[in-house]
């Protein structure tokens, strides 16, 4: 079938703001009292913000009532905020914007399908919003990936079917979206971690438009 859009993950596919993450996650475990590790932070890749404190609080075997989730997450979040707003365009990851720019030479449509609810923010910081034809965010799904929620309203909303999207992502809970809303997928990353993708690179130069066309 022919490709007639792409939808890309962010975090980790457009921009490494997983460090970012990180930071802020790591900052408030050392507030609540233990320690959270780069290894802990692949568990949060691609998950929502709630989900990731669910996960951050069992690691480090705590129990915080509704109210004070909702708290902490604020607080990580305004963290992470300070660091993204310091971010320039030069943080983009290498080779997307060479392939975005072959993508709308070939007419092929770009949408965005991040669990973030920054996404928006973050592409306006890099000053890259206007290369989307599409954006779908943490914002506008309710459901989190692995469930496939995100990636098929960001084809309904390029007009598109599920055959003819392709998906980036560098979660493993977003290949596994991807592959639940029957498209298919390039995985950025680790081909043993991203196994069910139908392709592994690890990163956008070793991908071009040739390549997405025998996908
Ligand atoms: C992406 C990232 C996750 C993050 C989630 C929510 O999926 O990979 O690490 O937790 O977005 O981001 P937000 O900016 O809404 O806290
Ligand atoms: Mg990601």
């Amino acid at each position: 079938m022919n490709i007639k859009g792409c939808i890309f993950d962010l975090d980790g596919v457009v921009v490494d703001t997983a460090k970012y993450h990180f930071l802020a996650w790591k900052k408030l475990g050392q507030e609540l009292g233990f320690d959270f590790t780069e290894q802990d932070n692949e568990r949060l890749k691609g998950v929502s913000r709630m989900r990731s404190l669910d996960i951050l609080l069992e690691i480090g075997g705590l129990s915080l009532t509704e109210e004070e989730k909702v708290a902490a997450a604020t607080k990580k979040n305004e963290w992470y905020l300070e660091y993204i707003k310091q971010m320039k365009p030069e943080e983009i990851l290498p080779g997307v914007l060479d392939f975005f720019k072959s993508l709308k030479e070939a007419g092929i449509k770009i949408a965005l399908g991040s669990a973030s609810k920054n996404a928006v923010l973050i592409l306006n910081i890099l000053d890259i919003k206007g290369y989307f034809d599409v954006i779908v965010d943490g914002n506008s799904v309710s459901k989190a990936k692995p469930d496939p929620e995100v990636f098929l309203q960001g084809a309904e909303k390029l007009g598109l079917t599920a055959e003819e999207c392709v998906v980036f992502e560098d979660a493993e809970a977003g290949v596994e979206a991807a592959k639940n809303g029957g498209m298919r997928c390039v995985g950025i990353g680790e081909p043993a971690v991203l196994s069910k993708a139908d392709v592994v690179v690890d990163g956008f130069n070793a991908f071009t438009i040739e390549n997405l066309k025998q996908l």
